[in-house]
């Protein structure tokens, strides 16, 4: 379906060429002035110029060839040659009325489908999440939403951080605490127990202490490095415990990320291009990209426009070891021979942007990727604690992601149960669900390379630029439309009317931008412009709620015309909220 702007920009256009004008003129762009147009044409003053006239005399006589026209109620020519445009109000019934019965409320899908990789969420196996991950997996999983809904085929893939020197330093704990582990038996042939040895608990524990224990003791480091190279030339016993490890940290992540209402679709992690390292090592070497630089196998990187340096990619390390770079690049080509993608998007902090220029630049100059394959950046800032600094908990340490949560769901359920008696267990879920938009909202509205701060009492507040007040809307429409059932009314076929009030106008104008945003928020990946929509939409219709009497207005076709408002604006939101990646609860 064509977008709104496009539709009377082509009958502004009609009418600069029937005035003897360039038809590209004709573009309409939103008004600056809501309060005297709703969209306007600045085309005369740029003709004025090339046809050697005053501006105004151009847009009068465009406005002449307007009226009797179909789309605009008003189209008045004003100093010093600005077109300001009313819409009819029959156009913009019809129009809706298109919108309401098109699939995915009139966007076009792509005539040849993209396929795309996201990368994102990237949680470390046996540390706990930390709200630094809460970021890619919110943002990610918003991208990933608003790109299958543009019609494009997407993959997330978790990227699991599973194979450094962490599982080192966790499995030499294990053997300085259990040595008579079997796993730790170098005769032991026969089957390790299927049971792992330790809980998850047990294991969060266990990381932080042996990375503190290496800092300070280098033999214990030594030990660690050993162990983490026992564990990739494959040693039985200690890739049975890894096993262990992953599957316990696994469970836990899967219920961690279902709670946060994110989900990916493969979850590889860095050991699983680990046997294709050699390989592509090797022929970077033949192909002469890669060489020796002190020890070290590197590729160099750096281009002749650059304006900053950009150091060199190191492929292996001096002891033949490999890197985050290394399991990056394996990535890329094993993603590329499995999966085709025409892009590939990493939703990663952006203070890894460096790291990545580097990554992207060695995959394309050692041919992993096609010409025609965009690698993307989308780095994220960072969320930050109402002093401005990195978000921190009370005592000052790394806030865990569960720790937030529950924080935040505390907060919820406490204002939920302020005012009203709601039972236990509904109160309890819903406070969950609008927790959730008070995070993802909180998040997504900031443009998301930008650091924000994550302001508690302004995030779960009912009023304002809020995930709580979207929802409160819907919900708001949903107990109307209860409403209007219970009084016998049907919400099937129900048909938009011509708006008869300003508001009523207003909340149409709103609507009729979907499908244009939902576009542009897939074309620049960007989640913020619809956090901005429907804050907009939600705006409109609670001031047409608050000047409207719908359930009592006694005209059946104009209160019918306001049910079906209601149903087209509760199933955008809903579309809407959906792309972000949360739910409306039914009662709030
Ligand atoms: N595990 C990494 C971290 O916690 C993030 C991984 C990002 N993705 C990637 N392909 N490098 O910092």
């Amino acid at each position: 379906m064509n977008k709104i702007l496009d539709v009377i920009s082509d009958e502004m256009k009609r009418a600069f060429l029937s005035a003897g004008y360039a038809e590209e003129l004709g573009k309409v762009t939103l008004s600056n002035r809501p309060d005297l147009c709703e969209y306007q044409c600045n085309g005369a003053m740029a003709g004025a110029k090339q046809y050697k006239k005053v501006p105004i005399i151009i847009a009068q006589e465009v406005a002449q060839k307007l009226n009797d026209s179909k789309i605009f109620e008003e189209v008045i020519a004003v100093n010093p040659g600005f077109l300001n445009l009313k819409l009819k109000p029959e156009f913009l019934k019809d129009y809706l009325n298109q919108m309401a019965h098109s699939s995915k409320f009139g966007l076009d899908m792509p005539k040849s489908p993209k396929k795309i990789v996201i990368d994102y969420g990237g949680p470390n196996i046996a540390k706990p999440l930390h709200v630094g991950h809460l970021r890619s997996a919110i943002i990610g999983e918003s991208i990933k939403r608003i790109a299958r809904y543009a019609g494009h085929e997407v993959i997330g893939d978790i990227h699991l951080g599973d194979w450094g020197l962490q599982m080192g330093l966790i499995i030499t704990e294990l053997q300085e605490r259990y040595p008579e582990l079997v796993y730790f038996d170098e005769a032991f042939n026969g089957e390790y127990p299927k049971e792992a040895p330790f809980t998850i608990s047990q294991l969060e524990e266990i990381y932080p202490t042996a990375s503190g224990k290496s800092k300070e003791d280098a033999s214990y480091k030594a030990k660690a490095m050993d162990a983490t190279f026992k564990l990739q030339s494959g040693v039985r016993g200690y890739r049975a415990l890894w096993k262990h490890i992953i599957n316990v940290s696994v469970a836990d992540l899967k219920k961690n990320y279902r709670n946060l209402n994110v989900e990916f679709d493969l979850w590889k992690g860095e050991s699983d291009v680990h046997d294709l390292i050699p390989h592509m090592v090797e022929d970077m070497k033949e192909m002469g990209y890669a060489y020796i630089s002190d020890g070290a196998l590197v590729v160099d990187v750096k281009e002749e426009s650059d304006t900053k340096e950009i150091p060199p990619c190191m492929i292996l390390k001096s002891d033949g070891a490999s890197l985050y770079n290394t399991t990056d690049l394996a990535t890329i080509m094993e993603r590329m021979n499995r999966i085709h993608p025409d892009e590939i998007i990493y939703v990663v902090d952006k203070r890894q942007d460096l790291y990545f220029e580097q990554v992207f630049r060695c995959a394309r100059k050692t041919k992993l990727v096609q010409p025609e394959t965009k690698l993307y950046f989308l780095g994220f800032g960072t969320m930050n604690g109402k002093d401005g600094k990195p978000f921190k908990t009370r005592e000052g340490g790394v806030m865990r992601l569960e720790s937030l949560l529950s924080e935040i769901n505390e907060e919820m359920y406490g204002k939920i149960t302020e005012n009203r008696l709601v039972p236990e267990k509904e109160a309890r879920e819903t406070a969950r669900v609008v927790a959730l938009s008070a995070i993802k909202y909180g998040d997504l509205s900031n443009q998301a390379s930008k650091d924000y701060i994550f302001d508690m009492d302004r995030f779960t507040s009912f009023e304002g630029d809020t995930g709580p007040y979207i929802l409160y809307t819907i919900v708001r429409i949903k107990s109307i439309l209860t409403k209007y059932k219970e009084m016998g009314g049907s919400l099937v076929e129900v048909v938009l009317q011509e708006p008869t009030g300003e508001s009523e106008k207003n909340l149409m104008l709103q609507l009729v931008g979907f499908n244009a945003m939902m576009e542009s928020a897939y074309e620049e990946i960007a989640p913020h412009k619809v956090c901005a929509y429907i804050y907009d939409l939600a705006n409109a219709l609670n001031h047409f709620y608050h000047e409207t009497k719908i359930l009592t207005e006694e005209d059946p076709s104009k209160k019918e015309g306001f049910i079906a408002l209601l149903v087209l604006t509760r199933d955008v939101l809903g579309t809407c909220i959906d792309v972000l990646g949360f739910q409306a609860p039914e009662r709030m």
